[in-house]
């Protein structure tokens, strides 16, 4: 077939051609997006991340054991910008990755990899999750499309719907956080502290509780001569603890004081190495001022035992109640009703989560506080299993 021909056969075919054209298109650019997908994976970062446990190099495995792995942020959602230029400048960075991968030593690398700069998420990318003012900041002043295709969470995120099914509070109003009573404005603008300060290795490398409650008191120890609470000012700090000691605070729940609390003991009197650094009790408390009768410690472990596994349980429920009403938002049912139920459930279970003694301040509290949001939970999963 000489030139001619060709150009004839292709005038004659003319609508062949241009399904065939299309379908190439469609094809090389259904290949390409397979592609940003696969190399935007942890798994593929996991090639050149490779080692367990945490710091340099156990990016991926720390990530998979974090708060933010198991609620389904990944990678790029932090180590790229919102939208769909941010996800491009990500991968091309991810191109100088590959390519330092090959030219740099493994001592290089390493280097590189325990000094992260200071802004490598900067602060108002966590803002744009984490508050309501940060996201509508963003999303205004984002230049170009959100998405294109569904790549990642971070493009889907409008606060406050995302903040409150995921059952987080607004950093920037809100003074009780995670169960700490903390205003994260004021702090953050007052001092100029970054999230980093506080939540340093947040993901990759948690800082523990006691290096959190060390960094406050660095402000907040005795005889600093301020208007701020010091560090026997426990109840104003440890908001939660209070309210879970007190038998209040979860939504709808009825309860009273816990044993303890309710004859008179203080918190400084199962909480006795605070002024030596000691912050945490273990079971030796509580057989010390039992008359040392180790069957109480027995009785701490059972609880703590027992509440723990109620509240694993109720972590994987909450997954597959999470998604069944996406699902239903999908089919465009109407689901409003159910989120709230949904929402208050989730404050309620991260009332008992956030108080970190597993029922031990108030065993009765605790497992009540449970129970409403199995309750919950299960009647979420009916609402959405009948016709409507
Ligand atoms: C081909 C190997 C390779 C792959 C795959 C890879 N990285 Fe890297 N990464 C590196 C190397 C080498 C460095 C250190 C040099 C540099 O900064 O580029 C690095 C550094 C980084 C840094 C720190 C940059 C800095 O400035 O401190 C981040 C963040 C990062 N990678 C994230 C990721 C993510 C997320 C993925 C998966 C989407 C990924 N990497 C996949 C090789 C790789
Ligand atoms: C794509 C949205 C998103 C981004 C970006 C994001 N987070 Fe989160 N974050 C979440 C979600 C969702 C959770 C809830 C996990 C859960 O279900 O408990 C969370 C939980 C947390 C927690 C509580 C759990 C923990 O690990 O202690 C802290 C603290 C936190 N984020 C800080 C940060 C910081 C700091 C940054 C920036 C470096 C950041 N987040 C970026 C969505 C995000
Ligand atoms: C001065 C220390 C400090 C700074 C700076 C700080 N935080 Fe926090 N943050 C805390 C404390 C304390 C808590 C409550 C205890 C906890 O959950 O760890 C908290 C709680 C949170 C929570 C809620 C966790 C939950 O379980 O619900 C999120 C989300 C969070 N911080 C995000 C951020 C972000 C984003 C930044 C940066 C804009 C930031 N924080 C800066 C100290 C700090
Ligand atoms: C919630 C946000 C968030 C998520 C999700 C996240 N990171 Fe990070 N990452 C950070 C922050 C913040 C730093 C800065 C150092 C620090 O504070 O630990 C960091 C640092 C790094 C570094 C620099 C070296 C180091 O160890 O500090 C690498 C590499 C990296 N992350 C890779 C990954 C990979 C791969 C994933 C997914 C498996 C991932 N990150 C998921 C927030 C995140
Ligand atoms: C850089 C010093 C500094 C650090 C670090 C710091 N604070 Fe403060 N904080 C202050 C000062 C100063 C005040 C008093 C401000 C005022 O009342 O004008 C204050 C006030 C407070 C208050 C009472 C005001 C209110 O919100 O009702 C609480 C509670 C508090 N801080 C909690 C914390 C916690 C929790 C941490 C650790 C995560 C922390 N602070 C870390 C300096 C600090
Ligand atoms: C200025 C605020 C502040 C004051 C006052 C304070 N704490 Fe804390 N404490 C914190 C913060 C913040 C954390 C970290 C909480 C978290 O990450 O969930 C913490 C953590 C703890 C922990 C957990 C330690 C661990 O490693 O598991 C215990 C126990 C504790 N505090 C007891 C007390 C007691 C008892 C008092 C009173 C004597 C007290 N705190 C006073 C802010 C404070
Ligand atoms: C009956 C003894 C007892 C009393 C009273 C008590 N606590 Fe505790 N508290 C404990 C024990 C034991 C733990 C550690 C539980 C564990 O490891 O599971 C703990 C843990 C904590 C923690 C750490 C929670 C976390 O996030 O890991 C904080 C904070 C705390 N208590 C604050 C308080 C405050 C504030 C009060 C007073 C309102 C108080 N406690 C009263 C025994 C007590
Ligand atoms: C500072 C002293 C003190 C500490 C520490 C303490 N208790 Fe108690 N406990 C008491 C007092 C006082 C009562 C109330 C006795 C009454 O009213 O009969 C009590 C009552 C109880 C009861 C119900 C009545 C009984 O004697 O069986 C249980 C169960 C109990 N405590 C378990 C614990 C456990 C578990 C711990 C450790 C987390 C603990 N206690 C720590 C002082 C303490």
């Amino acid at each position: 077939m000489d030139a001619k021909n060709f150009f004839d056969w292709c005038k004659r075919h003319k609508i062949l051609l241009t399904v065939a054209a299309f379908l190439f298109i469609v094809v090389f650019g259904f290949v390409n997006i397979q592609i940003l997908h696969m190399t935007s994976e942890p798994e593929f970062c996991a090639m050149c991340h490779p080692s367990r446990g945490f710091g340099p190099l156990a990016e991926v495995d720390s990530w998979e054991h974090s708060a933010h792995g198991e609620a389904g942020v990944s990678c790029l959602d932090c180590h790229g910008r919102p939208g769909v230029a941010g996800y491009v400048k990500a991968k091309i960075g991810g191109l100088k990755d590959t390519y330092m991968q090959f030219t740099i030593s493994k001592e290089e690398k390493l280097e590189i990899l325990s000094n992260p700069p200071k802004d490598l998420v900067p602060t108002w990318h966590c803002l744009f999750c984490h508050s309501d003012e940060g996201n509508k900041k963003v999303r205004e002043t984002t230049k170009g499309p959100m998405k294109l295709v569904n790549m990642r969470m971070l493009d889907d995120v409008v606060n406050p719907a995302f903040r409150l099914n995921k059952g987080l509070p607004d950093i920037l109003t809100e003074t009780t956080v995670g169960g700490t009573h903390f205003d994260h404005k004021m702090h953050i603008d007052n001092f100029e502290l970054n999230c980093r300060d506080c939540h340093f290795g947040v993901v990759h490398k948690p800082s523990s509780k006691t290096d959190k409650m060390n960094f406050c008191l660095t402000c907040h120890a005795e005889n600093k001569g301020s208007a701020a609470p010091q560090m026997n000012d426990c109840h104003v700090c440890h908001a939660v603890q209070v309210a879970m000691n007190e038998g209040t605070g979860a939504k709808d729940v009825a309860g009273s004081a816990g044993i303890m609390y309710a004859a008179g003991i203080k918190c400084t009197d199962c909480h006795t190495g605070v002024t030596k650094g000691v912050f945490r009790p273990s079971g030796k408390t509580c057989s010390d001022c039992h008359s040392g009768d180790s069957g109480y410690v027995e009785i701490f472990q059972d609880w703590e035992k027992e509440v723990k596994e109620k509240l694993d349980i109720l972590a994987r429920q909450r997954v597959e109640v999470e998604s069944a009403l996406k699902a239903a938002d999908a089919m465009k049912r109407d689901s409003k009703a159910n989120w709230e139920l949904y929402q208050k459930a989730l404050q309620n279970m991260k009332f008992v989560e956030s108080d970190g003694t597993f029922g031990v301040h108030n065993n009765d509290y605790a497992n009540a506080i449970i129970k409403s949001v199995t309750a919950d939970f299960t009647k979420i999963t009916k609402n959405l299993e009948q016709k409507w």
